[in-house]
C-alpha cells in the first residue's frame, strides 16, 4: 500500500513556485507517499526533473491527477484538473475560495477534501504549516530590497573621505508578519526605521526589532489577532499623525490588510504629493487594491518625485526559498493525515477542521459560518471542528 501523491506544475502567469522540493521527498516517502510530478514542475526555479529523486514524472496533467490520492499545488488549480481528479481524493493548495466559486463548486461535486493553505489557523501548534506566514516573511524581506533598488540613495550611514551620508528613514505601515520582517531587514541594512499599526501590541514588537513606533492613539484590534476597519473619525485622527512621518520617509513599505476586505488606504493622494522627492513606496497590499490611493496593482508609477512600486505575488519572486518553505508547510500538514501508508483524517484536530474548505460534498467554510456565530477566534471564515474520522481510499 502507498499513498499516490501528485504535484502539479504551476500554470498561472509569473508563478515560479513549486509545491515540492527535493529535500522533502524522503520525508513524504517515509509517510507512505509514492510521488508523481508534472514534467517541468520545478523549471521556473531551475530545478530540473532529474533533481527530484524517486519521483515519477508525467507530462499529461490529467493522467497525473487521475489516480492521485493527494494532489499538491501552490495556486488554485485549473478547473480541468479538478475534473480529472478522482472522487474523494485530497487537494492541498492555496485556494482563496471567494475568488474561485466555480472551483469550489466542482470540489464539492467531486466530493474532494480540499485543505486550503490560507485557512491554516494562526495558532502556535500550526506555525510550521502556516504558509501565509512563511510567504509573507519573504515578501517583507524582499520589499526592502525592491524599495532600495528604486532609491537613489543608500540605507545605512556611510562615511567616506568626502564626508558622511546619513541613514535613510524607512516607515513600515502594517506590522503583521511581512511588516515585521521588513522592519528587521531595513534595520539590519542600517536604516532608521519606524513602524505603525493599529494593533497596539505591535509597539513592543517594533521596539524589539530596532524600530520606533508611531503611536496614533487608535486601537483597532479586531478578532483573532487581526485588525478591524477604522471609522471615518479614526481615519482622520490617524491621518493627521501619520502625515509628518510619511513626509519624512525615504522609503515606505505598506503591508496593511483586513481579512475579507479591500486593503485599507493609509496614504492619500495629498500625502503622496507632500512626500520627499526621490522617495519610494513599496505597496505589498497591491493584491487587495493597495494601501496607497495612488497604487496601481502590478505596476510601478512615478508621481512627481515619488515612485510607487506595487508588485503582485512577491513570494514568487523569491521562488526558490518560497518553494522550500511552502513545501515544508505542506509536508507538516500532510504529516497530520498521512500515517503508516494510509490517510486518516482526525476531524477533532483543530488544525484540520479549520483548514478544510470542502469535504464529502460540503462547503465547510460556509457550513461553519452558520454554526460558528459565537467564536471566530482563528480566522473569520474558519469551519467548526467535527469529531468524525474518514479514510479515503489509498492506492495499492
Ligand atoms: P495581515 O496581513 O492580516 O495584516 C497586516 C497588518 O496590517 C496587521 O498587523 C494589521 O494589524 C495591520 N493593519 C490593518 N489595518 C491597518 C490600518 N488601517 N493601519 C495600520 N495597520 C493596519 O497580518 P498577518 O501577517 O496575516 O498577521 C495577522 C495576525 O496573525 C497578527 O496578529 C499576527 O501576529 C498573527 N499571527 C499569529 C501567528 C501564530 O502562530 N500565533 C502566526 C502568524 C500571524
Amino acid at each position: 500500500m502507498y499513498i499516490n501523491v501528485a504535484v502539479l506544475k504551476e500554470t498561472q502567469a509569473h508563478e515560479r513556485r513549486v509545491a515540492l522540493v527535493p529535500a522533502i521527498i524522503p520525508k513524504l516517502i517515509k509517510l507512505g507517499a509514492k510521488l508523481h510530478m508534472q514534467t517541468g514542475a520545478g523549471a521556473a526555479i531551475d530545478l530540473v526533473d532529474a533533481a527530484f529523486e524517486n519521483v515519477v514524472f508525467m507530462a499529461d496533467r490529467n493522467a497525473l491527477v487521475r489516480d492521485a490520492d493527494v494532489v499538491l499545488a501552490v495556486q488554485p488549480p485549473a478547473l480541468e484538473v479538478i475534473n480529472a481528479m478522482k472522487e474523494g481524493s485530497i487537494l492541498v493548495s492555496f485556494i482563496y475560495a471567494h475568488n474561485e466559486p466555480a472551483l469550489v463548486k466542482r470540489l464539492i461535486e467531486k466530493k474532494i477534501t480540499c485543505f486550503a493553505m490560507e485557512r491554516v489557523p494562526r495558532i502556535t501548534r500550526a506555525q510550521a504549516m502556516d504558509a501565509l506566514s512563511s510567504q509573507a516573511a519573504l515578501a517583507g524581506y524582499y520589499a526592502v530590497q525592491l524599495g532600495s533598488t528604486h532609491l537613489a540613495r543608500v540605507l545605512p550611514k556611510i562615511t567616506s573621505a568626502a564626508g558622511s551620508l546619513g541613514p535613510a528613514h524607512v516607515l513600515v505601515m502594517g506590522m503583521g508578519v511581512a511588516g515585521l520582517e521588513a522592519i528587521a531587514t531595513a534595520h539590519r541594512l542600517g536604516a532608521i526605521v519606524e513602524g505603525y499599526d493599529v494593533r497596539p501590541e505591535t509597539e513592543e514588537q517594533a521596539l524589539s526589532l530596532g524600530a520606533t513606533f508611531v503611536n496614533t492613539g487608535v486601537d483597532a484590534r479586531g478578532k483573532g489577532g487581526y485588525a478591524r476597519e477604522l471609522s471615518a473619525e479614526e481615519k482622520t485622527k490617524v491621518g493627521a499623525v501619520l502625515t509628518k512621518h510619511i513626509q519624512a520617509a525615504d522609503l515606505i513599505i505598506t503591508t496593511a490588510a483586513i481579512p475579507g476586505k479591500a486593503s485599507p488606504k493609509l496614504i492619500s493622494h495629498e500625502q503622496v504629493a507632500g512626500m520627499k522627492a526621490g522617495a519610494v513606496i513599496v505597496d505589498l497590499s497591491a493584491e487587495g487594491g493597495g494601501n496607497c490611493e495612488d497604487t496601481r496593482p502590478g505596476e510601478t508609477v512615478k508621481l512627481g518625485g515619488v515612485t510607487i512600486v506595487a508588485p503582485l505575488n512577491v513570494p514568487s519572486m523569491l521562488g526558490e526559498d518560497a518553494s522550500e518553505l511552502y513545501a515544508k508547510n505542506q509536508y507538516n500538514l500532510l504529516a497530520l493525515i498521512m500515517k503508516d501508508n494510509v490517510i486518516e483524517i482526525d476531524w477533532s484536530d483543530e488544525i484540520l477542521a479549520k483548514t478544510v474548505l470542502t469535504h464529502a460534498g460540503e462547503n465547510k467554510a460556509s457550513a461553519s459560518k452558520k454554526e460558528d456565530k459565537g467564536d471566530k477566534a482563528a480566522r473569520p471564515d474558519a469551519p467548526a471542528a467535527r469529531p468524525t474520522k474518514s479514510t479515503p481510499a489509498t492506492s495499492s
